[in-house]
């Protein structure tokens, strides 16, 4: 376990891209690994967590030569069974569910310690729905897919979850007749807009989603803009620093963009350029320059899709704010890598922050500058890390973070780009 020590920075200001997209990464692998023909995948995260989907699909049969940063992908035609380790990838495991649902084979799914212990049954409920057979300990990986016949099904999702909505979709592909798909509060559409790409007829209205089965998909050549959630990180380190920082070509498809929300609630001066498409997805440069107003924010239910993985860093942000801060509805941080509630109150607090537990989340007290001056240690929870680096900078006598190698998550060059010129 390595330590990263940091001394307080006084403003942190860089251009830079940031780490591709993971969300898009894994699809981008999956889908064509799925598809007929061959792709090019250009700008892919090499992260551990979509290095482990990569793997999953040589396991099955895909061929994927990796040069750089680009994936030549030729599509399996059919998977054979295997053993599969999705590592601490919820969205590797959840997704493969789906994927093969329909398919003849069998395959056992295992991942690490924290894996191992998220909820599975919120893809397992649904797919079995269908006629899928898929096997846990008590709603937990390990799991056994059995491949088999699906029929479609209209479901109305309890949760509000980008990963169990496209692990359906993706078995509905395989399904007999037409799925739907209803969302309790719109999550991101990666999925949708993917699929569309690779020749799937998908029609959405309003928050429900429907395809019809037994459709292919043909391969298709995709180009990753970089992640905001990982933007995030060095975005909101040079607001709480009052130092310029311009991230270029990130993804700003709607269904993620909830920090710029909440950068226009807390009255932040910042900008975006050069929007452009890339692929169906929007993307543009994100330029913060101070935090201006710096109003408090208040989360509630329907943006917490579109900031689920920035809340961390989010909560760092408000102790700098002008007043209470409220996070609510964040029950689903509960359940990630590790229990993000409890994690982000324990940074917050260790900083020299005021933070109150509520049931669904945490309200969030002003204090100004953060004291640091401490250890924190994010327990393999690579976005903890992260926002913990950033809370250790903007503060006064910085801090260390211990095992921080876990950012190679999500965002392999984070020290990097943190540390770096
Ligand atoms: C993801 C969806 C989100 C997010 C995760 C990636 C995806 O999870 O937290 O990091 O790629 O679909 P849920 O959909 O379970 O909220």
């Amino acid at each position: 376990m390595s330590v990263f020590k940091i001394q307080p920075i006084k403003k942190f200001a860089k251009r830079l891209t940031c780490a591709p997209d993971k969300s898009i990464t894994h699809r981008a692998i999956m889908f064509n690994s799925a598809a007929d023909g061959n792709s090019e995948v250009r700008g892919i995260l090499l992260g551990e967590d979509c290095l482990s989907t990569i793997d999953c699909m040589r396991r099955m049969g895909a061929q994927i030569e990796l040069k750089g940063d680009a994936a030549f992908i030729k599509g399996a035609g059919g998977f054979k069974s295997a053993e599969l380790y999705c590592g601490n990838s919820g969205t590797t495991m959840r997704l493969l569910c789906g994927l093969l649902a329909s398919c003849g084979g069998e395959w056992a799914l295992s991942g690490d310690e924290s894996l191992s212990k998220r909820p599975m049954g919120r893809v397992i409920i649904p797919l079995a729905q269908m006629g899928a057979k898929i096997f846990s300990q008590n709603g937990r990986a390990p799991l056994k897919v059995s491949g088999t016949k699906l029929k479609a099904i209209d479901y109305v999702m309890p949760v509000a979850s980008a990963q169990v909505k496209s692990a359906i979709l993706l078995a509905a592909l395989g399904a007999e007749g037409k799925t739907s798909v209803t969302e309790c509060e719109l999550t991101r559409d990666h999925t949708e807009i993917m699929l569309k790409s690779m020749g799937v007829e998908i029609e959405r209205s309003g928050k429900t989603v429907k395809l019809c089965g037994g459709q292919k998909l043909c391969g298709s050549n995709i180009e990753v803009a970089g992640d905001i959630s990982s933007a995030a990180f060095p975005l909101v380190c040079g607001l709480m620093t009052g130092g310029t920082v311009c991230v270029e070509n990130v993804g700003l498809n709607p269904t993620r963009t909830g920090i710029l929300e909440i950068f226009e609630q807390i009255g932040a001066d910042y900008e975006i350029t050069d929007e452009k498409d890339c692929g169906g997805e929007k993307t543009g440069t994100v330029t913060v320059r101070s935090l201006g107003h710096a109003r408090a924010f208040n989360i509630t239910r329907k943006m917490l899709p579109r900031l689920v993985d920035e809340i961390p860093v989010l909560a760092v942000l408000a102790c700098a704010l002008g007043g209470e801060s409220i996070i609510s509805d964040a029950e689903e941080l509960r359940v990630k890598e590790s229990d993000r509630i409890a994690a982000t109150i324990s940074l917050v607090r260790a900083f020299g922050g005021s933070v109150e537990e509520t049931e669904s989340g945490m309200i969030i007290s002003p204090v100004g500058k953060l004291k640091g001056g401490c250890a924190f240690n994010p327990r393999g929870d690579h976005r903890m890390a992260m926002a913990a680096a950033v809370a250790a900078a903007a503060s006064e006598k910085g801090g260390e973070i211990e095992g921080g190698e876990c950012a190679n998550v999500s965002y392999p060059d984070f020290w990097e780009m943190f540390f770096g010129g």
